[in-house]
């Protein structure tokens, strides 16, 4: 079952941010107001993130922690335990929310009903407060509606940007009550140079990154940026102020190039193929 509990419209992600370096940019963010922190067993950032939470001093109850199960790992038989180390690195007793990072691997398709039966096992035991998957299309949606029943998943995270719209996921989502996080919510930088999008900041006086976020976060989404960077994490921070009016969303809207950057051979057959 869901829970009231809240995601953190504006999330810390943690790919890439390992070793001294990420867990002082996690510190800093944290530090800044972040309250949400995004990692993976694959990430291997975990332990980052734990030492990130004890050296800022916060109680473990203000940050919300979210991390994904590896494929190795998305088996029945392994998830549980795989889970009990995740939060053993983390240094917490359960985790906020656990997805599904994948629903396929390059050797195939998962076991759908073994990896959510044991999914929804952990969150019936308190190992996990909310439970939910990552890059999933609307059919796998479907399928695991079919096999934990409706509300029991409470978020999806999916590649989404001014460039990847991926509306109709979007909306398939939020009419089913699971919330959206757009991972790569910066388009990886790409956003910078954009006519519309620059123009549109510099009325707002704000970066074009920061237009990127505030386009999402407009929508009642979660996102969750990166940066190795002070400045960056904090400009990106400062995003969640920036409230668009109805013509900067549809002129932002229009920018939808079904572009993804998060694409391998062996994925899913997306909902939003490329134009
Ligand atoms: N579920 C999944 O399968 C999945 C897949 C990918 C990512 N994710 C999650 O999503 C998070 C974000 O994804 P991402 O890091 O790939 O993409 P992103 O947040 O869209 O972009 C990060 C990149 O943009 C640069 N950047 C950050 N802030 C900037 C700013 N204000 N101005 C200019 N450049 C800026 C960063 O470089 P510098 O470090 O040099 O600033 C970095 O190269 C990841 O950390 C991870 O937690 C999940």
């Amino acid at each position: 079952m869901t829970s009231s509990l809240t995601i953190p419209a504006i999330g810390f992600g943690t790919f890439d941010r390992r070793d001294n370096a990420g867990i002082d940019a996690i510190t800093y963010a944290l530090e800044l107001g972040y309250r949400h922190l995004d990692t993976a067993q694959s990430y291997e950032t975990e332990g980052e993130c734990g030492e990130a939470l004890r050296r800022s001093g916060l109680e473990r109850a203000d940050v919300f922690l979210t991390t994904k199960i590896s494929a190795a790992n998305s088996v029945a038989g392994k998830l549980v335990q795989s889970l009990e180390q995740s939060a053993e690195n983390l240094g917490v007793d359960a985790i906020d929310l656990t997805l599904i990072h994948w629903p396929v691997t390059p050797a195939g398709r998962l076991d759908m009903p073994g990896y959510l039966t044991e999914l929804a096992e952990a969150q019936a035991r308190g190992l996990t407060r909310l439970i939910g998957v990552s890059n999933f299309t609307i059919a796998d949606l479907e399928e695991a509606k079919t096999i934990l029943g409706p509300g029991v998943l409470a978020n999806h995270q999916f590649e989404r940007h001014p460039y990847l719209q991926n509306q109709k996921l979007v909306n398939y989502c939020l009419q089913n009550g699971i919330a959206v996080t757009c991972y790569l919510p910066l388009a990886r930088g790409r956003c910078a140079g954009d006519p519309v999008i620059e123009q549109i900041a510099a009325r707002h006086a704000v970066t074009p990154h920061q237009i990127a976020l505030a386009y999402s976060l407009n929508q009642g989404l979660i996102v969750i940026p990166t940066s190795s960077k002070h400045e960056r994490i904090k400009e990106n921070f400062e995003a969640a102020s920036i409230v668009l009016t109805p013509d900067d969303l549809a002129a932002i809207a229009a920018l939808d190039r079904a572009e993804r950057q998060i694409n391998p051979a062996w994925g899913p057959t997306w909902d939003q193929q490329p134009a």
